[in-house]
């Protein structure tokens, strides 16, 4: 991509992983609107499922995640204990006959959990929230810390694919960033993991950190096709440090800038796609014959919290500290801070703290970023008929558009633009066109390449 274009467009704007974006989650909705909005869901809506597990044993100091560093495993005993309670409490609240169509543990990292509290965590959700017999179970692994028996464990629950953080293979970039991984490690748990059944795999990238360069991401990116994962999800380092004290650990003055970071996104895709891998969206690959390439391929890809998916539920419950959820009334997030959490768990009720009703203008507009963000190419006005809006709804953002088709950006046949594949990293910046909150306040987002 032309580096003016960069400049020009390269500005914060946020992932689009929800519409409204979490920043405009507020206090209007509560555990009072959650309960009632999970006793509303019809029985046997097939559900989503997202368990959140808030620890790690070292932190990463690039982590962007809600997660918290421990050097004893009481407090994840203890947190265990909370997360039956929340089970239970939506349990009580559901109806019937839901089966659960994806189920997603993430983190931090679900992996410090030790083997038995793995089956004892999988028991109590497979007794309260049944999964269905083709349901996806992903879980996402760091490597660092993976017995045998965590592996046991994790098939023996059902779990079908594993998201492994791998980052960069090169020891100078993993020291600069506290997460030293060897490449043996890396490769013993995707050979470990399939062993056990395991058998869709992903791996998590990164570009942009410190110390990082062309070759050593190449170097990276030849390693991964080497492992031959399903899917790759290629993440550019969000530097974040006044909301993620931690990131100030990293120095800044070993950060690539923009340009640089364009051009590691772009020499990984290039090796990705020589290796036969489907670009998907924003950040991820797939073999051509995995689920998510297949439902890209058909326009079926969605896109939530967790990044691409073919999860098409209606309803994703969020489980655990700083878990969002979607209902089809609105957003829902729990506390993020573990006290405020452990409080309502023990006071025996929900633990949603804030969230956002979906009005109309919501869906419509999130419909569009949905599908800009999945397929890079939307048809605003035939959005607007489906759900039954006036068809020149987005007449003032089409406008506003014209300067990206004139731009080489956007390509504009009839009412639908398309962005064309070299502008793929500039994704977020077309969907912020059609986020009718961006302007109204201050929100801190990363930057879009
Ligand atoms: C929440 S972590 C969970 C996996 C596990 N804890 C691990 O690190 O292996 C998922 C992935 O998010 C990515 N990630 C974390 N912090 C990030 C940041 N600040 N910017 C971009 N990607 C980030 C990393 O690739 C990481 O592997
Ligand atoms: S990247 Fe993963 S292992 Fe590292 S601190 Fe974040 S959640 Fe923990």
């Amino acid at each position: 991509m032309d580096s003016r274009l960069l400049e020009k467009y390269d500005r914060l704007v946020p992932r689009y992983t929800s519409y409204p974006t979490a920043p405009h989650f507020d206090g209007s909705v509560g555990a009072d609107s959650y309960a009632a909005w999970l006793s509303d869901l019809p029985d046997g809506m097939p559900l989503s499922v997202y368990v959140h597990i808030p620890f790690c044993d070292t932190l990463c100091w690039f982590c962007g995640c809600h997660t918290k560093l421990v050097n004893r495993y009481e407090p994840v005993t203890a947190y265990l204990r909370l997360l039956e309670r929340e089970i239970g409490l939506v349990r009580d609240r559901i109806g019937i006959g839901h089966a659960v169509r994806h189920m997603h543990w993430g983190g931090g990292s679900p992996t410090i959990l030790h083997p038995n509290d793995i089956l004892r965590l999988g028991g109590a959700l497979a007794a309260a929230l049944p999964m269905a017999s083709d349901a996806e179970f992903a879980v996402e692994i760091d490597p660092r810390e993976l017995p045998p028996a965590a592996i046991d464990a994790l098939a023996e629950i059902g779990v079908n694919r594993a998201s492994i953080g791998v980052q960069d293979i090169d020891e100078t970039v993993q020291r600069a960033v506290n997460r030293v991984q060897p490449m043996a490690m890396t490769v013993a748990a995707a050979v470990g993991l399939r062993r056990a059944g395991i058998r869709a795999i992903n791996l998590d990238l990164m570009y942009g950190l410190p110390h990082q360069t062309i070759d050593r991401v190449r170097a990276t990116a030849d390693f991964a096709i080497d492992l031959e994962p399903d899917r790759i999800a290629l993440f550019g380092y969000a530097h974040v440090p006044e909301m993620k004290r931690h990131q100030r650990l990293i120095d800044a003055a070993a950060l690539p800038d923009g340009t640089a970071r364009l051009a590691q996104a772009e020499a990984v895709a290039e090796r990705l796609v020589a290796a036969g891998y489907v670009p998907i969206g924003l950040d991820h690959f797939a073999r051509p014959d995995d689920p998510l390439a297949r439902a890209a391929a058909a326009g079926r890809l969605r896109r939530n919290f967790q990044g691409y998916t073919t999860d098409d539920s209606a309803a994703l419950i969020g489980l655990g500290a700083s878990a969002i959820g979607r209902l089809p009334q609105g957003y829902v997030q729990n506390a993020v801070p573990l006290h405020a959490y452990r409080d309502a768990m023990k006071a025996g009720r929900l633990a949603t703290v804030r969230g956002r009703p979906i009005g109309a203008e919501d869906r419509l507009r999130g419909a569009v970023i949905e599908r800009l963000m999945c397929n890079l190419r939307v048809d605003p006005a035939r959005l607007c008929a489906e759900h039954g809006a006036d068809p020149d709804t987005f007449a003032p953002e089409m406008a506003v558009l014209e300067d990206f088709v004139r731009d080489g950006v956007l390509d504009r046949t009839g009412g639908a633009i398309t962005v064309r594949e070299e502008a793929r990293p500039l994704v977020r910046c077309v969907a912020a066109v059609f986020d009718g909150y961006l302007r109204q306040g201050e929100t801190r987002h990363s930057r879009a390449v």
